[in-house]
């Protein structure tokens, strides 16, 4: 069972599991998910605080996994609206748990975040750096690990907890990509800005003290992702003990170097403005990705930062006119 695989990284895992012979059932309330986006088998319209009908669907499908990407995203909104993030995040989470527990399933890969890590102060980061998030959204990522600390303790339910840096791309056959509304992340916003959608691109930050004076993040390619999602999945399945693991790719590229690629791939100059720092970003983040290498035998293929651009701009076109 695949929540929240209506959205963007949950439908490319779909399609992941799916081609490795997997059978997809994908529960999502559509608050932000699309129903073209699921494609590779049914559609339950369900919500994560709906315990009895993650009960019946769990029952139903005869379910013996559950990928968790069900959760809301936006930073921003996660420090106007908290109660929002830990009713869905936290609370969403719990009640998976519940029916994961009462149905017997035992095996769980969560959708976590580097948000976890808040400011860190040693980049590239391992899984054992200190977690001190700064903003609701990742403190509710975070609790949500801590639940499924206690459901492994209790239960001997094992879970990988996956905590991505920066998901970006799409499909490279163009089947599926981003579409996130509003959208937050910067390559589909650089996208727009090349294609007219929007007058301009907003460099937040030019006096970092990285080479180009630009904010540094680890772009990991969706499809990348989801084929980590099914390696956490195996791994469990193997018996592998509950964890966490860093999905990125331990490379950084600066939002300079992000325009620059898009310049190059679309043959289009990026309209940007340069403003102040945004309070609360970080000047560099970068996985330590090691152990997803060890333990998964995971290794990024589809991440260098124009593989990325290209499958975003293929799929930013294809959905030129909606
Ligand atoms: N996109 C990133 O760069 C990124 C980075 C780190 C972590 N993550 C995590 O990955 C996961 C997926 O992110 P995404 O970018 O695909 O987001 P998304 O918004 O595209 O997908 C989330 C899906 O969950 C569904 N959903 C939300 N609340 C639900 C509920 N209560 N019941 C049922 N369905 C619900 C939405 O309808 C949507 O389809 C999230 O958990 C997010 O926190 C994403």
């Amino acid at each position: 069972m695949v929540t929240g695989g209506a959205g963007y990284i949950g439908s490319h895992t779909a399609l992941a599991l799916a081609e490795a012979g997997y059978r997809p059932i994908v529960y999502d309330n559509l608050s932000h998910g699309h129903r073209w986006a699921v494609q590779w088998g049914p559609l339950i319209e369900g919500d994560l605080s709906d315990g009895e009908k993650l009960v019946a669907t769990i029952r139903e499908f005869d379910i013996s996994a559950v990928l968790h990407f069900a959760s809301f995203i936006f930073v921003g909104e996660s420090m106007t609206d908290p109660g929002k993030y830990f009713a869905n995040n936290v609370g969403g989470t719990l009640s998976l748990l519940e029916a994961v527990r009462t149905t017997g399933v035992k095996h769980l890969v969560f959708s976590s975040t580097a948000a976890t890590y808040g400011m860190p102060e040693i980049v590239p980061i391992t899984e054992d750096a200190p977690k001190e998030p700064i903003n609701t959204y990742g403190d509710s990522k975070l609790m949500a690990e801590k639940l499924l600390y206690w459901y492994d303790q209790i239960f001997a339910i094992r879970s990988v907890a996956l905590r991505y840096f920066n998901a970006a791309g799409a499909d490279a056959e163009g089947r599926i990509g981003e579409a996130h509304d509003p959208e937050t992340h910067l390559i589909p916003l650089i996208l727009d800005a090349v294609a007219g959608r929007r007058s301009h691109i907003g460099v937040y930050g030019t006096d970092y003290p990285t080479p180009d004076g630009t904010a540094i993040r680890d772009y990991i390619h969706v499809s990348d992702l989801a084929e980590a999602h099914v390696k956490a999945l195996e791994y469990l399945i193997a018996g592998g003990a509950s964890t966490a693991v860093n999905l990125g790719t331990g490379t950084g590229y600066s939002v300079e170097e992000v325009i620059a690629s898009v310049e190059r791939i679309t043959a289009r100059p990026v309209p940007k403005r340069y403003e102040a720092r945004r309070p609360g970003d970080p000047p560099s983040l970068v996985a330590n990705a090691d152990r997803g290498a060890k333990l998964l035998d995971w290794k990024p293929r589809q991440s260098d930062i124009d593989t990325i651009v290209r499958s975003a701009w293929h799929w930013h076109q294809s959905r030129a006119h909606g």
